[in-house]
């Protein structure tokens, strides 16, 4: 079994980490955060990520996954460097800010002297590879024999261990002299279980992650443009949604109309990809993504504009319970967040706002100590002039519409996740508003 390091420990390298020692590799997981590491070693995971915390703790008691802050014990005690660091969007621009990745290879390079393999599985901009492998040659005692993988990974949040363990496929880009061997070693299970192998050039392999990403979060706005056609037809975006997804051609994901993507991917990944481009001389080409994050952005101001409606034109003292903090259901992960972005207009907008969230209001009440949050659903909903549903946690759809009717102000709703049902809630006495489809 290879040796491996982990390099990063956020939401990617943690569940790599945790998941490659569950495959039986002994893996030494790094982080320049202390105090992470600290708690990382007692086995507490700092994140939410449905069935992470029972994995970690497991291999730290097999023995086969360590933490560390030292360089030096990842390039002692490993021979397979996988880059897990974050790629955010740059303070100064639209572009990835490369920090991260350029500080780990700069500590990294000089302690590799023996054979050594580095692979990346950041989301990159189009040609970062390249350069990386020629200061891993330059800058490491190995010298030629330290090679380059790039392994884009493609986890969801929500579903990062069923993601990692079983992927849909593996991509590992190359450059001519490197053989793959290693790494087919290292993924021999989910190998062994059929996951396609795509090897490629190191371009290509970056641009798979943004070229799916892209994809992706074009689907979405796609399918809000189509939402607000609908709401000035009449229309019902859902139905819609539902019968262009039978064409196999098109498909059903990924087709769910509302207040659109968050988080630190998608949004990121569009706008570097769009600076990458201009750099590269094809900014024309990518216009289309200017569009949608333009349509994503709108969702927000329209959910705004649609409470403000909904309180007679004023927000100014309206007390708003907010369903939902985090970017999605059954993650913690508050980057980008289109729920908070509305709860922060909103309270901007001179509303009292309260937020609900299962997972995430730890982060909420660290980044946004302006807005109230509230422990319980009946808490939140009290006295609310009106209950705006942003991230769609299985709970909310377990609400009793008639239960907490008394607990509100005013049994007005708007279902930002067009998944409440209308009936339901409409029986139950309450004014619901969907995004693209009618309500009561
Ligand atoms: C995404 C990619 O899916 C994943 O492959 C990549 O590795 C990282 O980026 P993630 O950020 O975890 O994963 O979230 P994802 O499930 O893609 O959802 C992104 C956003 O789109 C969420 O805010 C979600 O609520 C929204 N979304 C998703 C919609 O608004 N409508 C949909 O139909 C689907």
């Amino acid at each position: 079994m290879a040796k491996l390091s982990v390099i990063g420990t956020g939401y990617l390298g943690l569940t790599h980490a945790a998941c490659m020692a569950s495959l039986g590799h002994d893996v030494i997981a790094f982080d320049i955060d202390e105090a992470k590491i600290e708690t990382l070693k007692t086995g507490k995971v700092p994140f939410h990520e449905p069935g992470l915390d029972p994995i970690v703790e497991q291999e730290i008691a097999s023995g086969r996954l360590t933490f560390t802050t030292s360089w030096e014990d990842v390039a002692a005690q490993a021979d397979v460097h996988f880059i897990c660091v974050g790629t955010p969007q740059s303070a100064y621009s639209e572009a990835a800010d490369m920090s991260q990745v350029r500080g780990a290879v700069q500590s990294l390079a000089p302690l590799l002297t023996r054979p050594s393999l580095v692979v990346g599985k950041s989301t990159v901009p189009v040609g970062t590879a390249q350069s990386i492998a020629d200061i891993l040659v330059a800058e490491s005692p190995a010298g030629a024999d330290t090679h380059l993988v790039w392994n884009p990974e493609f986890l969801r949040e929500g579903f990062a261990v069923e993601d990692t363990l079983h992927p849909d496929r593996i991509v590992l880009g190359v450059s001519h002299d490197v053989d793959v061997d290693t790494l087919k070693d290292v993924y021999a299970t989910p190998l062994a279980e059929g996951t396609p192998l795509i090897v490629s050039d190191y371009p290509t392999a970056e641009l798979v992650k943004v070229a799916a990403n892209s994809f992706l979060a074009t689907k979405i706005s796609f399918i809000n443009a189509f939402a607000d056609l609908c709401d000035v037809t009449g229309a019902n975006v859902t139905t819609l949604a539902d019968a262009i997804g039978f064409d196999t051609r098109i498909g059903r994901r990924f087709l769910n109309a509302g207040i659109g993507f968050g988080g630190g991917c998608l949004p990121k990944d569009i706008r570097a990809l769009q600076a990458r481009a201009a750099e590269l001389g094809v900014a024309d080409q990518f216009e289309f993504l200017r569009a949608a994050d333009h349509i994503n952005l709108s969702r927000r101001s329209k959910v705004v504009e649609l409470a403000k409606a909904a309180l007679g034109g004023s927000l100014d003292g309206a007390k708003i319970a907010v369903l939902g903090a985090a970017f999605k259901p059954d993650s913690d992960d508050i980057r980008d967040s289109p729920a908070l972005s509305i709860a922060g207009a909103l309270h901007e907008n001179g509303a009292h706002v309260t937020v609900h969230d299962p997972e995430a209001l730890h982060s909420v009440r660290l980044r946004y100590p302006h807005l109230g949050t509230a422990d319980t659903v009946n808490d939140v909903l009290a006295d609310a002039d009106i209950v705006l549903h942003l991230t769609e946690w299985k709970e909310y759809r377990e609400i009793d519409p008639q239960a907490v009717k008394a607990l509100v102000k005013n049994a007005i709703i708007i279902d930002g996740r067009n998944v409440l049902d209308l009936e339901t809630w409409a029986s139950a006495g309450w004014a619901i508003t969907y995004l693209g489809k009618p309500g009561s």
